[in-house]
């Protein structure tokens, strides 16, 4: 049966750096209700049985998901990030029995690295969050397994993959994504956050980044992976306390700095995300000469200036955007990243802005490139797709530099 094997193990403590470490050994569409709806997010903490029985989810046996998924065949990974491997897998619509692949549903199955104790906690988050909530731009969660140690969750396939490889990996399957798509997943990605902030859910996902952001086969961008998800901070209360824990690069500074967990948190790591679509480059990289393997460092003299502002744009989609839509793009980002918090606009005023420019770009982009929409996702799925690049705050920090103007992390740190 194949095997998963991750450094990096996902938990409640201080925040984790990128870089990956992990390795998949050889051995080893449905859009959601387009109502949004939560049934009941809890403001107190639950007991595992309770997460599991309010939960609308399927209970699977190991022993379906290791034959929907051929025994977890190493050429089936889907992705790989702290938690484990991610596998393709079938299974029958009705009966939830597995099936033979081409056949049924296809799902996305999530296997927590044995190894990984702590691993638990953040399973049982994502059922407890992914269980109640519903939107468009959250992937689905169809169920879970819980067997003796095996811990597994069991989601919607997402024809597409991370946005993370779509910007980043160069392969023939992965063309540089266009300026309108880009735009599309930053506003898909922006409505999934605003629902998340929104009274209705209350929720903090702690964890937004390219590798959690999903995209279905029109290119519509679902957020995925709530392990680190929390709480909002209960009335009359202006945070949470919490241990530091996240992804350096895209954790924002006060939250590094105190602990202090608020929804301008995650408006920052939305800023660092749009900033890294605008360049079409990482947000830390090591490979890059000094005085630029820090993107909001290198690009923020850059961003607010109509002359200089083509010096960053992706050199990959010259043409497709117009001067007004770079610099409208790069002034949300600008917002965003403000290192005061409170000057942070709320994921509602983003999503208003990102609507607008969609609208404007739209028509300015008659002639902008288009993404190979009938490309095969199978072949795509050939390729292993994990974030390698990312530097887990937590316990895997002294295995890696920490990038230039990361803060220290005093806290043990663990990773998502
Ligand atoms: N539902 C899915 N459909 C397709 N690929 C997926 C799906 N879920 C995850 N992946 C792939 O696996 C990677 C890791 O998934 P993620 O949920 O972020 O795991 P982790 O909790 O270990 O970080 C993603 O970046 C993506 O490439
Ligand atoms: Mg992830």
């Amino acid at each position: 049966m194949g095997s998963c094997w991750s450094s990096r193990v996902k938990a409640e403590s201080p925040l984790h750096h990128g870089a990956a470490s992990s390795s998949c050994r050889k051995d080893g569409n449905n859009s959601g209700d387009l109502s949004s709806r939560v049934s009941w997010v809890p403001q107190t903490p639950r007991t595992e049985g309770e997460i599991l029985q309010s939960s609308n989810l399927k209970s699977f046996s190991f022993n379906v998901l290791t034959v929907a998924t051929r025994n977890f065949r190493p050429d089936s990974v889907l992705g790989e990030g702290g938690f484990g491997c991610v596998f393709k897998g079938w299974i029958d619509e009705q009966t939830f029995v597995a099936a033979k692949p081409g056949t049924g549903l296809v799902i996305a199955v999530k296997r927590l690295n044995t190894e990984g104790i702590q691993g638990h906690k953040e399973w049982l988050a994502e059922i407890n969050y992914l269980g109640q909530l519903y939107h468009p731009n959250l992937v689905r969660l169809i169920g879970y397994c819980l067997e003796d140690e095996h811990r597994l969750l069991v989601y919607e396939f997402m024809p597409r993959g991370s946005l993370e490889n779509h910007l980043f990996r160069r392969s023939s399957y992965h063309h540089p994504l266009p300026w309108k798509i880009r735009l599309r997943v930053a506003l898909g990605s922006a409505k999934g956050l605003a629902f998340l902030h929104s009274d209705r859910a209350k929720v903090i996902y702690r964890d937004f980044k390219t590798s959690n952001i999903l995209l279905d086969s029109n290119y519509d961008a679902k957020l995925s992976d709530f392990g680190l998800a929390k709480d909002g901070p209960a009335a009359g209360k202006s945070h949470v306390s919490t241990r530091v824990m996240g992804t350096y690069g895209y954790a924002a500074p006060e939250y590094m700095a105190t602990g202090h967990l608020t929804a301008r948190s995650d408006v920052y790591s939305f800023g660092v995300v749009l900033l890294e679509m605008i360049c079409g480059k990482r947000v830390m990289d090591k490979n890059r000469p000094s005085g630029e393997q820090n993107l909001i460092e290198w690009a923020k003299p850059f961003l607010a200036s109509k002359r200089k502002i083509f010096h960053i744009m992706d050199a990959r989609i010259q043409g497709q955007y117009s001067l007004a839509g770079a610099l409208k793009a790069a002034s949300i980002a600008i917002k965003c990243l403000s290192p005061e918090p409170k000057a942070r606009p709320l994921m509602h005023d983003v999503v208003t802005a990102l609507e607008q420019l969609n609208e404007s770009e739209e028509r300015f982009g008659a002639t902008a490139g288009q993404p190979n929409l009938g490309r095969d996702s199978s072949a795509a799925s050939k390729y292993r797709r994990r974030s390698a690049n990312d530097i887990y705050i937590g316990k895997s920090l002294a295995s890696y530099p920490r990038p230039v103007h990361a803060p220290v992390v005093h806290a043990p740190v663990v990773h998502a």
